[in-house]
């Protein structure tokens, strides 16, 4: 690889503009001088006032992507800086990774040369000790269990068995059981030492299975002897999560003997106390190809949740291969200087892309529901739909005012148009190839942050609204989603969709389940609507957001900041009314991937937050302790 010669540094200070001063500095670190060029960067902090900076032409932006030139005539002489000052930015700097997430100069020759970027500084900073993230905890019961089960009565035992094993006379199923959590163990934990056997073993002990459907499918109980372990299970995903808590007990006696330990006798009776336990990921800003999903997946299994849901499209890219539409994953997906989508969050230099094809999407959902877990896969329209719109260009209005709204994340004209027919003609073919693909029962459809005023400068959207007596973009959106709706339907599907869905009429409770994002009040509104919601509020479940207020510490901050504390200790269904209840499905933590430029910030933000969402969706709130969860935590696989 080619050492890269530029670096830009950039710092930002509170005054100097009505949401502060970024000062960039571009080091020329090669042996040549730089004249006529322009810098790109990409910034989440976006420049809404180009006019308003110094040393520096704004040339353009488009969402993220910013482009400047140098004053005129200037060079930049080898070993040289030039800086430059931006003062009209649409909001406030919070963390380092408010920065230039990436950068690339453009020659006079128009090619491309990448530019290294380091985190945003903050001016006038004083160092301070990085917050506390995890306490060393407190065990009063030496289990290295995750979630913790609903009850427990267990003795510890001295030492431990060497191995577990299917009784002889276990089913095939049973015996497959094991083998699946074995090999999931040996995946997340590579060097760990093998829980369980298939062979009988001297110097093991037997688990005898024994199904009984009254417990409830995910529901199991354990009984322990030092002759025996009796594992009874109400079904698949039950004995899945026995097998899973005698291997979690086991790794955690031979990891850590002195804190944790193996039972020798009495029960755990053990059931999941909410039905949804989710976890979304966005593979849309950031592509996560299959072997990373697969270890996303594994790693849900081990913490006992049971959706993944799969954010497979956004303004950045549309990530499923669509026979119908080979356009979607072709141009749909590559964002470059000189591609059809211009460089965003992280992209530099060089296109980058990333699709899953139908047979990876197949092995996904075959690997997920091995291990008891239903991909529910989403697209997201009508907003949030630029990539599709780049793809299919004839699914816009080409009457519609250029950049008559701009989505919140500042994508211009990026919602699909109700009043086009190719639009339900596009989305019926996508929902046949989907239905064929996702065995779930859902397919979430978005239906968040569409901009108000959207489709308001489309002649044709102008005209539908005129005919149907349709005000304002959310009734019209209301009209599209209900017709998006009908279609699940007739395929045998429920809608899923974001809080939104709801706004300017909805689309009718009778089968479809909301996700509370905005804030928790949301969630008991659309309970009351008459929705079945999931839990999935930004200030304690999203797990992009900045865990301490720090400047340095990554992550964004719209929704608030939440340390792993807050995180585990939120209580989803606190304000519910108890009539409403019910209607409280469960709960989701979402990994919105537009600041996991790196697997490290990916892990630094993810976890332990995500084994702590995992607890609060299984473990009744009673047994809930984040002392003990503190002290479990270093021992979560990681991605
Ligand atoms: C969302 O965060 N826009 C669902």
């Amino acid at each position: 690889m080619q050492p890269v010669c530029y670096r830009l540094e950039s710092a930002w200070q509170p005054d100097g503009g009505p949401f502060g001063r970024f000062t960039f500095t571009l080091v020329n670190l090669s042996d040549s001088p730089l004249r006529d060029f322009r810098l790109v960067y990409t910034s989440l902090t976006r420049i809404i006032d180009g006019a308003a900076c110094e040393n520096a032409v704004f040339l353009r932006r488009n969402a993220n992507f910013h482009e400047f030139a140098p004053p005129k005539g200037f060079i930049l002489g080898a070993g040289e800086s030039w800086t430059f000052t931006v003062s009209g930015l649409h909001r406030q700097a919070k963390h380092c990774t408010d920065g230039a997430k990436s950068a690339y100069l453009t020659l006079s020759d128009e090619r491309h040369v990448p530019v290294a970027v380091s985190d945003l500084l903050l001016e006038g900073a004083t160092s301070e000790p990085p917050p506390q993230r995890l306490p060393q905890g407190k065990i009063d019961l030496p289990y290295a269990l995750q979630p913790w089960p609903a009850k427990i009565d267990v003795v510890p035992g001295d030492g431990f068995p060497v191995v577990l094993y299917p009784e002889s006379g276990s089913s095939k199923d049973e015996i497959s059981a094991a083998d699946t959590v074995l090999a999931l163990f040996h995946r997340l934990f590579p060097g760990g030492h093998a829980p369980f056997t298939l062979a009988s073993s001297p110097q093991g002990r037997p688990i005898v299975f024994a199904e009984k459907p009254e417990l409830g499918p995910e529901a199991y109980a354990l009984a322990f002897s030092e002759r025996e372990i009796r594992l009874e299970y109400g079904a698949a995903a039950g004995r899945q999560y026995g097998l899973t808590t005698l291997a979690q007990l086991l790794d955690g006696a031979r990891r850590e003997g002195g804190k944790f330990r193996f039972p020798v006798s009495g029960t755990i009776s053990d059931q999941p106390r909410y039905g949804w336990r989710g976890c979304h990921l966005d593979v849309s800003r950031q592509f996560y190809p299959t072997a990373d999903v697969m270890r996303l997946i594994d790693i849900l299994a081990w913490f006992k949740l049971n959706i993944f849901h799969w954010h497979l499209t956004d303004d950045e890219a549309w990530r499923l291969e669509i026979k119908a539409y080979p356009t979607l994953t072709t141009l749909g997906v590559l964002r470059g200087p000189d591609e059809p989508m211009l460089p965003q969050l992280g992209n530099g230099a060089e296109p980058v892309g990333g699709f899953y094809s139908q047979d990876e999407v197949r092995a996904i959902v075959a690997h997920a529901g091995a291990l008891s877990i239903e991909v529910v896969p989403e697209i997201d329209i009508p907003g949030h739909s630029t990539a599709a719109l780049v793809a299919l260009p004839e699914l816009a209005d080409g009457q519609e005012a250029p950049e008559s709204y701009h989505s919140v994340q500042g994508y211009p004209n990026n919602a699909l148009n109700p009043a086009i027919p190719l639009t339900y003609e596009f989305l019926e073919k996508v929902f046949d190839e989907m239905v064929e693909l996702f065995p779930s029962q859902y397919i979430h459809v978005g239906g968040d942050e569409v901009a108000n005023g959207s489709w308001l400068a489309s002649p044709l959207a102008r005209k539908l609204m005129e005919q149907e007596g349709i005000s304002g973009t959310f009734a019209l959106q209301s009209y599209f989603l209900k017709k998006v709706k009908q279609m699940l339907t007739a395929r045998g599907r429920k809608l899923v969709g974001w809080n939104e869905v709801a706004h300017g009429g909805g689309v009718g409770t009778e089968g479809t389940l909301l996700m509370a994002w905005e804030n928790p009040k949301v969630g008991i509104e659309l309970a009351r609507e008459g929705y079945d919601v999931v839990m999935t509020p930004g200030q304690a479940y999203y797990l992009d957001m900045a865990q301490a207020e720090a400047f340095q510490e990554p992550g964004a901050s719209w929704a608030g900041t939440a340390t792993p504390a807050h995180t585990y200790a939120y209580e989803a269904e606190g304000e519910f009314p108890e009539e409403l209840k019910h209607r409280m499905k469960g709960v989701q933590a979402c990994i919105w991937s537009e600041h996991f430029l790196s697997r490290g910030y990916f892990n630094r933000l993810v976890f332990p937050r995500l084994p702590a969402i995992a607890e609060a969706a299984w473990t009744p709130k009673a047994q809930k302790d984040w002392l003990r969860f503190a002290a479990i935590a270093p021992l979560s696989p990681i991605l």
